[in-house]
């Protein structure tokens, strides 16, 4: 496989509105983002990707835009902007931005324009489709609850599609003057200096323009508009052009938020040639899924979980890398999610970043995850801003559950556990404001903070400064980001453990953890050297090594 500027760098997301406020208004904005480059640069973060910072009336926090060349108020100027960009690049660190572009706002020009004339133009460069007998297009319910088509204002018959909220329009990319637009919009944000994009719910661009309906999935009698995803054909074309006129021009690094991707089309999709560098591997995201919602959603158990991340590896071997996460900004935080209750602790939130970050790929973490961050119980629904939350509350209640059900798969699965602000240091608020935040701070923020770890050797920050520092070190770096994975002792009901091996210098790297709550000892061979202990262990030796509950070794293995 031909090598590329990426293969080997360390991303980390952050969620701006969320991650460091400068001016006391409770929302994070590019300022404070400045003020922390080099406490990422430090942590060992070469690729920073900023969740969407364009004018947005924030309905789904950023991810409606309503004007793509502009940087929203909330968070700054353009000449912030360009600074942060400069100052990124001083640091020899790379900016990837969100890109937003199944949707706009529906407070986009084009929208506005397109409501004034559903005749028109720009109703072209969306769904604009008539209804069927007093009834819209079709019965597709949106990613976020209810119709996905919502009436066109001062007409009788015609809806307009937002498989998202109906703030959110899906642009219609069989409109070539749609996608001229938007290769010209990311080209001119390419030639600023960004390095790529981090490109969000890419697949349902592709449409079935005829709209069929599907058989009922849920008890308000609507099918989930992803029914049409699966069926629709042809997204490759149009993920091809996008590639070729614009990330193709600079060699850009591009990841894919890709959902219900047809299995056969990896190689298209992220192959030597691919439509994206890289995409994000959900695949253990997706084992928590319920039927209906987050009301049914399923725990994790262990081997199950293990054995779909070693699935994912193998199925990218010589095809290419995948993005591997524990948590993002739409998903609950890892160590609340993956850990079981007796390993809630910093052991195992080492534990888990071991075993996550040395997998073959490209390591994502996100904002706190370093510190161990952790989900937010609240009290009420009114505490949770997320649109989603609030659909998904309501429809727990439609199911049956009590308040303290709903509140319950609000707690284990709601958006806002990962958007609480980052929590800096033990003062007011985290040490993220000197307002009031606009999203409440983790309580936990008293223990668990930046600073606090920051002066404690053995802190969970501490342990990711060194595992990333390890990955990167030139004595073991080819064999981290080219390496093969070689799962082993699978048969074990609660190890994880694999072999990253350089095919072309031989060397071998054991990465090993005790997910379970006893020890075990194992029959190891060929151990040589112990590179990295979650819990001060000193050496390995002999032939057998006894990992105690939420132990995690790297260990260098003779050639
Ligand atoms: C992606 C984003 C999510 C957003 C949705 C609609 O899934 O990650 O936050 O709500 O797309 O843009
Ligand atoms: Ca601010």
């Amino acid at each position: 496989m031909k090598k590329r500027w990426w293969n080997d760098k360390i991303a980390y997301q952050i969620y701006p509105k969320s991650f460091c406020d400068s001016n006391g208004d409770g929302i994070g904005d590019l300022a404070g983002i400045l003020s922390k480059l080099d406490y990422l640069k430090e942590l060992g973060v070469d690729i920073i990707w900023l969740s969407p910072i364009y004018r947005s009336p924030f309905v789904d926090q950023g991810y409606d835009i309503a004007d793509y060349y502009a940087i929203a108020e909330e968070f700054g100027t353009m000449e912030e902007f360009d600074t942060l960009l400069a100052e990124t690049k001083k640091r020899g660190m790379y900016l990837i931005m969100d890109l937003v572009v199944n949707h706009c706002s529906d407070q986009h020009q084009w929208f506005q324009k397109a409501l004034a004339d559903p005749d028109g133009e720009y109703a072209q460069r969306f769904w604009f489709v008539k209804g069927k007998d007093g009834n819209p297009p079709s019965n597709y319910r949106s990613y976020f609850g209810g119709s996905a088509w919502e009436q066109v204002p001062g007409t009788e018959d015609r809806y307009y599609l937002h498989m998202f909220a109906k703030e959110q329009p899906d642009l219609n990319w069989e409109n070539p003057v749609v996608r001229e637009k938007i290769f010209s919009m990311v080209n001119w944000w390419l030639d600023k200096g960004l390095a790529g994009f981090r490109i969000d719910a890419i697949i349902n661009i592709k449409k079935i323009p005829t709209f069929p309906s599907y058989a009922p999935d849920g008890p308000d009698g609507l099918a989930s508009c992803v029914h049409m995803v699966h069926e629709a054909q042809g997204v490759g074309a149009l993920l091809k052009e996008l590639k070729e006129k614009t990330f193709d021009r600079c060699g850009a690094f591009t990841v894919g938020e890709v959902f219900d991707m047809k299995p056969q089309e990896l190689v298209d999709f992220v192959g030597e040639d691919g439509y994206f560098s890289s995409m994000f591997d959900f695949s253990a995201h997706e084992l928590t899924f319920g039927e209906h919602g987050w009301y049914d959603s399923k725990p994790i158990s262990f081997r199950p979980w293990r054995d779909t991340i070693f699935a994912s590896q193998k199925k990218m071997l010589g095809v290419g890398f995948l993005s591997n996460i524990i948590e993002n900004h739409d998903e609950p935080r890892g160590a609340s999610r993956y850990l079981p209750s007796y390993a809630q602790n910093e052991m195992g939130k080492k534990l888990l970043a071991t075993t996550y970050l040395l997998l073959r790929g490209i390591p994502f973490l996100y904002q706190g995850q370093e510190i161990g961050m952790t989900n937010c119980r609240r009290s009420d629904i009114s505490e949770y801003d997320d649109i989603s939350t609030r659909d998904q509350y309501r429809w727990a209640l439609e199911a049956g559950c009590t308040k303290e059900q709903a509140l319950q798969c609000c707690y284990e699965n709601s958006r806002d556990n990962s958007r609480t602000p980052m929590q800096w240091s033990d003062a007011p608020n985290a040490g993220f404001t000197t307002g009031k935040p606009w999203l409440a701070v983790n309580p936990n923020y008293r223990e668990i903070n930046v600073a606090e770890q920051e002066s404690r050797p053995d802190s969970v920050l501490n342990y990711y400064r060194k595992l990333i520092a390890l990955r990167k070190n030139d004595a073991f770096r080819e064999t981290f980001t080219y390496g093969a994975l070689a799962p082993i002792l699978e048969e074990e009901p609660f190890i994880f453990a694999y072999i990253r091996e350089n095919q072309e210098s031989g060397q071998r790297i054991l990465v090993i953890g005790n997910y379970g709550d006893a020890p075990r000892t194992l029959s190891i061979g060929g151990m040589r050297e112990l590179l990295l202990s979650n819990c001060g262990r000193e050496e390995v030796k002999g032939g057998t090594l006894t990992l105690a509950p939420c132990e995690s070794a790297v260990i260098l293995l003779w050639a």
